[in-house]
């Protein structure tokens, strides 16, 4: 193997641009030309492919977003488009890619490297609902985001004496709403693994203010239900009145933590490493501090755990 190259795909997520630093520093290392696909696989089918050198990934180690930019493509799904992917890196003499996202970035490096195109994937989205890796790339960031903001309108709705509903980001999985729930003191998490009774949480909420609480945090995962449906429910059923806030993108924003750079860093230079020995159809993740590898057809199957430990303790806190 001579030349490898990397792409970015999906959602963003801090910390992408440390994994493409060390795949690409540590492709060079190894004596390997490192070319960036840009825009995902949308730029990979449309041959949008540059050589990288040491100096292109200077600089970019604290910053969020992507140097390569990512898009979501529906086209890549079809067989046609992933010939056309293989043939583009190809053409270029390249025959080992790795892929930084989520599942949907998981399932096309699968599908091409059943068409015997060499990937690897690297588990880079803030939900950190990947199987097979304790944490992904940007979760702790957005994690961080998301404490450092609910902090702030904690301020306020104590002074007002509200019931705040922050909506934060994850359809499927509820990690970032339980972990930042636990780390703010929530009065309640509602999260799309769990079911719930809007009759407890209002329970739950006239206890609080009965023992004298000045305010009330409900945060709630983007995938149950949007804080407006919910705020509008409390109203009409309830009449609570409460506020909202969407934090949206910008738990999706900024420089990533000490610890997503790490990650980044270890994983990118793993993936190098696997497709040097010959490795292929791996997805790369950290468990118990190590780093590890699975079968990413395996890995797409599986379903992420809610850490039940953490659920539980939140519930026990919350009281
Ligand atoms: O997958 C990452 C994620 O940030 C989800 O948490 C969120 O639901 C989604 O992406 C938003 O996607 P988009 O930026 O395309 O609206």
């Amino acid at each position: 193997m001579k030349k490898i190259a990397v792409l970015t795909s999906g959602g963003d997520s801090p910390g992408m641009n440390a994994a493409i630093r060390a795949v690409v520093r540590k492709g060079i290392h190894e004596g390997l030309d490192v070319y960036g696909v840009y825009n995902g696989y949308a730029g990979l089918m449309d041959g949008k492919i540059k050589k990288l050198e040491l100096g292109s990934v200077g600089d970019i180690i604290h910053r969020g977003g992507t140097i390569l930019y990512t898009a979501r493509s529906e086209e890549f799904k079809k067989d046609k488009s992933q010939h056309e992917a293989i043939r583009q890196l190809k053409d270029l003499g390249i025959d080992g890619l790795v892929v930084i996202g989520g599942d949907g970035s998981y399932r096309g490096a699968a599908k091409l490297t059943e068409k015997g195109f060499p990937c690897v994937g690297l588990p880079g989205t803030i939900d950190n609902d990947i199987p097979g890796t304790d944490y992904t790339i940007g979760y702790d960031t957005a994690l961080n985001t998301v404490v450092e903001n609910i902090d702030k309108i904690r301020d306020t709705a104590t002074s007002h004496d509200r019931t705040f509903i922050i909506e934060v980001m994850g359809r499927h999985a509820g990690d970032i709403a339980l972990f930042s729930g636990v780390a703010v003191g929530a009065e309640t998490i509602l999260i799309p693994e769990r079911t719930f009774e809007l009759n407890d949480v209002v329970e739950k909420l006239n206890k609080g203010i009965k023992r004298g609480k000045k305010h009330s945090i409900i945060v709630l995962a983007e995938g149950v239900c949007s804080a407006n449906e919910l705020a509008e429910q409390l109203k009409e059923k309830y009449h609570l009145e409460t506020r909202i806030s969407v934090l949206g993108h910008i738990q999706r924003g900024g420089s990533p933590t000490g610890f997503d750079r790490v990650l980044a860093s270890r994983l990118g230079a793993r993936a190098v490493e696997l497709l040097l020995q010959g490795k292929s159809g791996r997805a790369i993740g950290m468990q118990k501090q190590e780093i590890v590898d699975h079968d990413i057809i395996e890995i797409l199957k599986q379903k992420d755990p809610l850490p039940e430990g953490v659920y539980s303790l939140s519930q026990q806190l919350s009281i």
